[in-house]
């Protein structure tokens, strides 16, 4: 009986465990050297992101041999797009592969979900021919099966298959390169996208040069469609100053090639263009299925549509203006008892702690210090709303204290809750 529970505890821990941790294609190439170019080129075009976020998908991996006359000739764009027409969207084991009904299949690839394969040209033709051999080519007419199954590398049931095939699956015109970032006209792009607004800031204060000379080396945009700019609740940009302007419009970019699946893996909060050493100006992340959310602070917003995904530059449409808590922490409205209000001086303890400061709260700058004194250690200056509770601090330090006390209290733990919730 003992025995028996054990096992069921056990049972119960495996099932957790499976449950926990999805695929990793980068540690399962890891056990096969000879497909370390192949693995490293899943890494840094992030397709090894969208293959771990998939369940039934079979990878065509291809020798280091083949690999280095593919990528001698090809940008890592074009890489890319050869690349997700290697990754099937179904599974396919050895046996799977000489039991294909009719002897043949088209079977749908990553390539074709990327809205650049027009057509056809996103499938892949999977034909069993004479004497086991399993042949491999794109399922564009008249292509032809150059490429075959040489053997198998990793399966997990029905999860994820690797299989290496013995030369690379073109479909016609995948080769040929988009243009590189740095001669990308980004306003054409972002006004084609229905981002004509953003297109105009972005000229006109300058930003543009930033992000034409960071495109090159990685890039992600967020770009806020027509329509967000004149939703209710976004702010007078023209009461901003210039710097602010530039701050909000680089809060826009992510200095990395962020592709919709590495969005998707994303835990930690994001660094910005506009983080720099005054303000964090990041970007929390979530993500529900194939939907992606982020998080400043102040509000959400959906992302949108994929515009260009050209390796290491990708831009994306989104819902709504994302506004950083370093410019605009104050307007979320907090309730009127809020204010800032004097508590007693020595209570350092009750100051939040660096992870809640982040977190828009009129009262991040309390306690006041005592009128003899200058500024209260462990209070953090860059709040904020420091400038907020300074204008008030002044005022009746001394008749309010204990619901000033609770309400500092009460304020500290939502914060913290609030931001753990929002950093988790
Ligand atoms: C397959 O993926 C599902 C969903 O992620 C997971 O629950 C299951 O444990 C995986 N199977 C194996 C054998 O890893
Ligand atoms: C996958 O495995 C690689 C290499 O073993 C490791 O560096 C990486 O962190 C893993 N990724 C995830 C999401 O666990
Ligand atoms: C796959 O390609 C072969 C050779 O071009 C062709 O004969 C066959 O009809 C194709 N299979 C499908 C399902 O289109
Ligand atoms: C980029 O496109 C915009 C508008 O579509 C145009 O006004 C501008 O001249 C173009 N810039 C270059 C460098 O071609």
């Amino acid at each position: 009986m003992a025995s028996f529970r054990c096992n069921l505890l056990l049972l119960a821990l495996l099932a957790l465990a499976a449950a926990v941790s999805a695929h990793n294609i980068t540690a399962i190439l890891d056990a096969a050297p000879e497909y370390s170019q192949f693995n490293s080129f899943l890494t840094q075009t992030r397709l090894a992101d969208e293959i771990n976020t998939r369940t039934t998908v079979t990878v065509l991996a291809l020798t280091n041999g083949v690999m280095s006359s593919l990528a001698a000739k090809h940008p890592l764009s074009v890489m890319k797009n050869v690349l997700s027409l290697h990754i099937l969207l179904d599974y396919y084991d050895p046996a799977k592969l000489h039991k294909i009904s009719d002897g043949s299949v088209l079977t749908t690839t990553l390539y074709q979900t990327t809205g650049h394969a027009p057509g056809n040209l996103g499938f892949v033709n999977i034909t069993d021919l004479s004497g086991g051999k399993v042949g491999f080519g794109s399922a564009a007419p008249g292509s032809k099966l150059d490429s075959s199954y040489t053997k198998s590398v990793k399966q997990i049931p029905y999860n994820i298959s690797v299989l290496e095939i013995s030369a690379p699956v073109l479909a016609p015109g995948i080769l040929a390169a988009p243009a590189p970032a740095s001669d990308m006209n980004i306003t054409a792009l972002l006004e084609k996208a229905g981002c004509k607004t953003f297109a105009a800031l972005i000229v006109s204060s300058g930003v543009i040069k930033t992000f034409q000379t960071t495109a090159a080396k990685g890039l992600t945009l967020f770009a806020p469609n027509d329509e967000a700019f004149k939703a209710k609740g976004v702010p007078d940009l023209t009461k901003l100053t210039n710097a602010e302007v530039v701050s909000l419009l680089q809060y826009h970019a992510i200095p990395k090639y962020t592709p919709k699946g590495a969005l998707k893996t994303t835990k930690d909060p994001i660094s910005t263009l506009a983080t720099n050493g005054a303000g964090k100006y990041d970007i929390t992340v979530t993500t529900a299925g194939d939907q992606v959310t982020l998080h400043t602070g102040v509000a959400s917003s959906r992302v949108a549509d994929t515009v260009l995904d050209a390796t290491p530059f990708s831009v994306f449409t989104v819902d709504s203006v994302l506004l950083p808590t370093e410019l605009f922490g104050k307007s979320p409205s907090p309730a009127p008892s809020m204010e800032p209000v004097a508590a007693p001086s020595p209570t350092p303890v009750l100051a939040p702690s660096p992870a809640s400061v982040e977190a828009p709260s009129p009262m991040a700058a309390s306690p006041p210090a005592p009128p003899s004194e200058s500024t209260p250690e462990g209070a953090p200056s860059d709040a904020p709303s420091s400038e907020a509770a300074d204008s008030t601090s002044g005022n009746g330090a001394g008749h309010v204290n204990s619901p000033a006390l609770l309400m500092t209290l009460l304020t500290v733990v939502s914060v913290s809750a609030i931001s753990s919730v929002l950093l988790s």
